[in-house]
């Protein structure tokens, strides 16, 4: 994992939180379930560290494009790509298995997060982790109104699940409570909370780009305290199947 690839302001809070899971267990070469990993942005750094990750995902071109990136980084034999709906997770992978689960911006999208949470539960072994990112409701809500869309943050306000109706891309979003409750019923113990993209959407690309090193620096500042972990584009929950 070099550090380039993982000191951007999308990634670089959720790096932190995993990393500190891996060198918790460092020594060892864990079993990692990516369900929804695409291209592999998260799965063929952890590759390259030594473990083993199974990618679950929908689309067989992510997948095409994960195999490639897998084999330019030499960890082929590594990365193994299944093509699979996170709705049917119990029937490809082995309960009890998994060391580490990331579940990363698929929540959102999936016909019923309650039974795709419940499978990543039954895959991992007891005292295994997840990692669990979701987009925020309250960031959508200003993101809206900042554009000038006060209609659509008005309904995705007032929407239970916050969305702005048939024309979302999302089909929920999230806050700290919910999402927690959501892991919790599902028999993890949540663990922590970050804000990922506190900052990063609202402001100009050229401040944001110029900027760089100085943005993930703030964004990692901000990331576990309220009220800007509330107000961030993502929240970043690690979560643990008690042993
Ligand atoms: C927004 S991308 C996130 C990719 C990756 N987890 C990340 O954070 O960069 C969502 C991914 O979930 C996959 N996906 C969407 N619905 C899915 C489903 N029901 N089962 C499995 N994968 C799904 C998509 O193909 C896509 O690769």
């Amino acid at each position: 994992m070099d550090q380039i690839r993982t000191l951007t302001p999308r990634t670089a809070v959720i790096w932190s939180v995993v990393r500190a899971e891996l060198d918790r267990r460092a020594g060892e070469r864990l079993s990692v379930l990516d369900v929804g990993g695409g291209t592999g942005g998260f799965a063929v750094p952890l590759a390259e560290a030594g473990h083993r990750v199974t990618v679950v995902d929908a689309s067989p071109d992510a997948l095409a494009a994960l195999t490639r990136r897998a084999a330019e980084a030499g960890v082929a034999d590594r990365v193994r790509a299944t093509q699979g709906d996170a709705d049917a997770l119990t029937g490809l992978v082995e309960p009890a298995t998994v060391d580490l689960v990331l579940c990363h911006s698929v929540l959102e999208v999936v016909d019923d997060p309650e039974p795709v949470m419940s499978a990543l539960v039954t895959a991992l072994r007891p005292g295994g982790a997840a990692s669990v990112l979701v987009a925020g409701r309250a960031a959508a809500v200003f993101g809206r109104a900042m554009n000038g869309q006060l209609d659509a943050a008005a309904a995705l306000a007032a929407d239970p699940r916050g969305t702005t109706g048939g024309r979302d891309t999302l089909r929920r979003r999230y806050d700290t409570t919910d999402a927690s409750a959501l892991l919790t019923a599902a028999g993890l113990v949540v663990e922590e909370i970050h804000g990922v993209r506190v900052l990063a959407d609202l402001l100009p690309a050229a401040v944001a780009d110029g900027q760089q090193a100085a943005l993930v620096e703030l964004e990692r500042a901000l990331a576990a305290r309220s009220p800007y972990r509330d107000l961030a584009a993502q929240l970043h929950l690690f979560a643990r199947r008690p042993a």
